[in-house]
């Protein structure tokens, strides 16, 4: 067994008075517990912050994922283009609502996919595309966005990670059809470990939402004498020209979004000490070319994640003395989803993606949580240039 001194934590923050206090003043006074003022509140809050109209809260956002894909409505034959570097979550929900996957390979340098390697992912069928702001990056929404015009593709951006970044002044997740962003407990911030948002452009889909994630419960559209007969509402399957969409109970408790209104105060904050962080990290190992960081100052970037990808082809030797030698808990991630057992019997095993594979064969990602003290972060700077010494040794 291991002891580490720093895990690669599965808490991103810790929650300062006033945010305790808003949590508990929900848990006491909030009635209904969920879908009341507080999810309005915090959708209109999150709206303002992001500069985007239709948001709304999610219970995670795989949830908001699903609900986006569903919104796709895919016909049978379907693709949607997703990198294979991501969390699974970008991508099953869109195998689960009847589309294929055409993997897209990333950008070596960003980690991201960019429109050139869409490009070469198009067909006939190609209906949507999933871009990740991976790691905290805006993906180069323009160029993608100018495509998927061309080629008249829905753009559905997974900004969980990039919550707050930008590209002159415009938010991620406000490019695209579809927004979605996650407020888990990895996350920037996090609404007690579970949470997610949904912002959606098209105003006939985001005006059934509330239908569609509240169990398909709707109003009887004739009068009633009597309120209560034949019953306290309808439910029904919101349709949009036809088609008819199941309905999910995907809501997000009011504790929640109390809180995550609260915490929208303090995000350009985190984001900003995340990044100031990442930027004396990476260049505190400057001398150390072995280790290739993606190093971005501006607003672009939140290091929701910091990841470089190591090229003495010595990753596992250099996570394996991290650990055992220093007490550092580091790890890989992202492993391409055509690896996975899921994505392979659905017969999407196979993957073009060169660039993909070469990153995440050599990348190792650092435990970076904002609630790491600066002396962790000294010691997490001074370990990795021993441990990269001892390997030039090797
Ligand atoms: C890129 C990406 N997409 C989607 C998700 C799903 O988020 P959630 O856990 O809120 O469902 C995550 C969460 O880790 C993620 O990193």
């Amino acid at each position: 067994m291991i002891e580490f001194k720093i895990l690669f934590c599965g808490r991103s923050h810790k929650y300062n008075k006033e945010e305790i206090d808003v949590v508990i003043d929900a848990m006491q006074t909030a009635e209904p517990l969920t879908q009341g003022k507080h999810l309005k509140a915090f959708e209109k809050k999150f709206g303002e912050y992001i500069g985007g109209k239709n948001c709304f809260a999610i219970c995670n956002a795989t949830a908001a994922i699903e609900m986006a894909a569903q919104l796709c409505q895919f016909q049978e034959g379907d693709e949607v283009i997703i990198p294979s570097h991501t969390f699974t979550a970008s991508a099953y929900p869109f195998l689960k609502k009847g589309a294929k996957i055409v993997w897209a390979d990333i950008d070596y340098e960003t980690r991201v996919i960019t429109a050139e390697k869409i490009k070469k992912c198009i067909t006939e069928n190609t209906r949507a595309i999933v871009v990740v702001h991976l790691y905290g990056y805006v993906a180069d929404m323009e160029p993608i966005i100018a495509l998927a015009k061309e080629h008249d593709l829905i753009v559905i951006e997974d900004a969980a990670q990039s919550i707050g970044c930008e590209i002159n002044g415009k938010k991620a997740g406000t490019f695209g059809d579809f927004g979605i962003f996650s407020f888990h407990s990895h996350k920037n911030i996090t609404t007690l470990g579970e949470g997610g948002m949904l912002v959606v452009k098209d105003e006939r889909k985001a005006k059934i939402i509330p239908q569609l994630r509240h169990n398909g419960h709707c109003a009887f559209l004739f009068e009633r004498e009597d309120y209560w007969i034949p019953a306290m509402g309808n439910v029904d399957m919101p349709e949009i020209d036809g088609f008819q969409f199941w309905p999910n109970n995907y809501c997000l408790g009011e504790v929640e979004c109390a809180l995550g209104a609260v915490l929208l105060d303090r995000l350009d904050e985190i984001n900003e000490e995340k990044r100031k962080r990442a930027i004396k990290f990476i260049d505190a190992l400057a001398d150390y070319p072995e280790l290739e960081f993606h190093r971005i100052e501006d607003n672009r970037h939140n290091y929701h994640l910091l990841a470089a990808s190591i090229q003495n082809s010595k990753r596992d030797e250099f996570i394996r003395k991290m650990a055992k030698e220093k007490g550092v808990q580091c790890v890989i991630q992202y492993c391409p989803l055509n690896r996975y057992d899921l994505y392979k019997k659905e017969g999407f095993g196979k993957a073009d993606c060169p660039n993909t594979d070469r990153f995440y064969d050599s990348m190792v990602s650092f435990p970076f949580h904002h609630s790491l003290r600066e002396k962790d972060l000294s010691y997490l700077v001074e370990s990795t240039k021993e441990i990269l010494e001892e390997l030039r040794e090797i």
